[in-house]
């Protein structure tokens, strides 16, 4: 293993055999490297494997096959080690209910050999970095989900640790409390500590990863940075177009463009279109003629037009 890397998974397989059932291949065959200091996103719809990875990589469950390293150590091999290099936001939560919010971050601080010292100086400000200051002596079981939620990843920043890995930790978090803790997370990978997330959030991986990969079914089907991912071949932008007036042949043909998305709001619409740049400009120009614009403007997609496209271009090739 290289030593500038966090992470490297190879050809990892997990196969579950659930009793009177057919075997699931959650993860099928997944490579994928993180280096350290950087932010990495596992991302992919309900059931693609993320979560199943994490438990790979944390040691929580073993690969039918392929081979998982954290920190350098062997996720089989040296389960204790790995164990030691990292500190995980599993997607169900687990903590003391019947603790204070200081409480839990107190326990676990201690837990994992925590000077005190260093302790109470650090968790003041976890409490406040995660919004948790004013409720720091409220039972956790007392908090609202998107608290508790924040307490979990409170506590795996508090660890001190090279790798921390987050299994959807902003799912359910309020828009505000969400700002915050992508903001934790940026400043704790500024710190040097490497960050695996899992999210099916696609705004939030392009604001946040600098590498990404999209499973799908067990299987990587894209990789590489935001902008690499959405350059793979399938260039789509977004654009917005307000047009002088709109008659029934304009709506014909804009759904005749084939669009990813089509939203006509009176004059104004919204259209996401898997073209290249030449053919934008040259369609930008027919529009105009033909229909007359009064005003246009023009984006690459999200990453969130990329993947639908990405992960139905693969139900397509397979069938
Ligand atoms: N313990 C298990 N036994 C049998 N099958 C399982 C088990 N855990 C997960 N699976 C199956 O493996 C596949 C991958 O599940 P996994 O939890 O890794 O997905 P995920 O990407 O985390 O999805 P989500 O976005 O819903 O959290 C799914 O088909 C799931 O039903
Ligand atoms: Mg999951």
């Amino acid at each position: 293993m290289k030593n500038n890397l966090a992470i490297e998974v190879e050809n990892l397989t997990k196969i579950y055999t659930p009793r009177r059932k057919p075997p699931v291949r959650a993860v099928d065959g997944v490579s994928f490297s993180v280096e350290r200091g950087t932010i990495f996103g596992l991302l992919g719809p309900n059931g693609a494997g993320k979560s199943t990875t994490i438990k790979v990589l944390t040691t929580l469950t073993p690969p039918t096959s392929g081979k998982a390293m954290v920190n350098g150590f062997d996720c089989v091999g040296q389960p204790l080690e790995t164990r030691q290099s990292l500190a995980v936001v599993l997607q169900q939560n687990a903590f003391e209910q019947f603790m204070s919010v200081l409480n839990n971050l107190r326990t676990y601080a201690q837990f994992h050999h925590i000077p005190r010292a260093e302790a109470n100086k650090r968790i003041p400000e976890v409490l406040d970095q995660f919004g948790l200051y004013d409720d720091r002596h409220t039972h956790a079981i007392d908090l609202s989900g998107g608290m508790r939620r924040r307490l979990q990843v409170a506590k795996a920043f508090l660890s001190g640790k090279p790798v921390i890995i987050l299994d959807e930790a902003t799912t359910g978090l309020d828009p505000i409390n969400r700002r915050t803790t992508l903001d934790a997370i940026r400043q704790q990978a500024s710190k040097g500590s490497t960050i695996i997330l899992t999210t099916h959030l696609l705004d939030e991986a392009e604001d946040l990863c600098d590498r990404l990969v999209i499973i799908n079914d067990g299987k990587i089907i894209a990789e590489g940075n935001v902008s690499e991912i959405k350059r793979l071949g399938i260039p789509a932008y977004s654009m917005q177009l307000i047009f002088k007036n709109i008659e029934d042949e304009t709506r014909k043909y804009l759904n005749r463009l084939n669009p990813l998305h089509l939203k006509i709001n009176n004059t104004t619409v919204d259209i996401t279109l898997q073209r290249t740049h030449q053919e934008i400009l040259a369609l930008i120009k027919e529009l105009d003629r033909t229909y007359g614009l009064i005003h246009f403007e023009v984006h690459m997609a999200d990453l969130e037009d990329v993947f639908i496209n990405l992960l139905s271009q693969r139900k397509e090739d397979n069938r």
